[in-house]
């Protein structure tokens, strides 16, 4: 009633102000689905930022280092560039070197049974400086290696795997994996871990701390790692040494906390390094040929 008889007669009347305000709504919502559309491209550009895990290098799982902190280059921003040393050696004789080596190293072996004759400690403090020499993401170098020759140390570290692992082999591991270490032979005694003259356990620094308590990004820090006991290994093989890679499952935190670690550290490997045992035995197992995981494209 109240549109027939008052607004129509009104409009009609001011017809003439029919036309800004049409106009003027009209105006006001284009620019409303205008800031609409802005606002879904500007969330979209956020949800498709690549969110990296420093850790592994992955895509997924950002951690917490990545955005919002208060930025700190891992080196000196002005830092020099200094010529490269190179000495180009010869076609035979890289060749022969490299063949040498390749015959070097596939006589590593890992070793499981240990003699305790001791080992010089300039030998391991070698070893361990050639595992230094590892390339590192952005070269944040994020590893530690805690170097045991402590007859105490070792047994608590024994007593603390050898525990995990009974719950790991009796439990945790299930009939898939404890069948494909059959061939192996591992159980969940270690008696090398107290018969080795020393214990290497290499930590990954998941992130760095500065002087001033901030914290600094490793990237890649767990391949910079995996990288740095490949190197590691090498340079046990050179000195006439043998080692054993091992992960102990969940072995981590007690490890860290009776090694007195810091929470940005986790424990990546265990590396036993000390002679073989006489009776010293290995899996006869074959190495895959070269043609079988390598592909050339010529
Ligand atoms: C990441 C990784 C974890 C391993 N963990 C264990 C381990 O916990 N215990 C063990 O006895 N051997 C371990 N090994 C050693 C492998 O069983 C061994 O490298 C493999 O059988 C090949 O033998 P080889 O090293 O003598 O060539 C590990 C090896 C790697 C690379």
């Amino acid at each position: 009633m109240v549109f027939t008889k008052v607004i129509i007669p009104f409009l009609l009347q001011n017809y003439l102000l029919l036309i800004p305000t049409v106009l003027t709504i009209v105006f006001f919502r284009i620019q409303q689905q205008q800031r609409k559309k802005e606002s879904i491209l500007q969330q979209d550009t956020k949800l498709s930022k690549p969110k990296i895990n420093h850790e592994t290098g992955s895509g997924e799982n950002a951690d917490k280092n990545s955005d919002d902190e208060d930025i700190k280059p891992a080196l000196e921003e002005d830092l020099p560039h200094i010529p490269y040393t190179f000495q180009q050696i010869d076609e035979q004789t890289m060749i022969q070197r490299s063949k040498e080596f390749y015959q070097e190293m596939n006589k590593r072996r890992t070793l499981r049974f240990y003699s305790s004759q001791p080992v010089p400690k300039q030998v391991v403090e070698n070893i361990i400086r050639t595992a230094g020499t590892s390339p590192s993401g952005a070269h944040t170098e994020p590893w530690t290696y805690v170097i045991v020759s402590n007859q105490q140390l070792k047994s608590e570290i024994r007593n603390i795997i050898e525990n995990e692992e009974y719950i790991n082999y009796t439990q945790r591991m299930g009939d898939r994996w404890t069948t494909d270490l059959k061939p192996i032979k591992t159980d969940w005694n270690k008696p090398y871990l107290t018969e080795a003259p020393y214990l290497v356990l290499l930590f990954k620094q998941t992130y760095g701390l500065m002087p001033d308590g901030s914290r600094k990004v490793h990237y890649y820090n767990e391949i910079s790692c995996c990288i740095s006991a490949g190197l590691f290994l090498a340079a046990v093989q050179q000195a006439g040494l043998v080692t054993l890679t091992s992960t102990p499952l969940n072995c981590g935190p007690a490890l860290r906390s009776l090694l007195n670690r810091p929470e940005n550290e986790k424990l990546l490997m265990l590396l036993p390094l000390g002679y073989p045992s006489e009776d010293a035995t290995v899996p006869q197992l074959e190495r895959k040929p070269l043609l079988d995981f390598a592909v050339f494209h010529d």
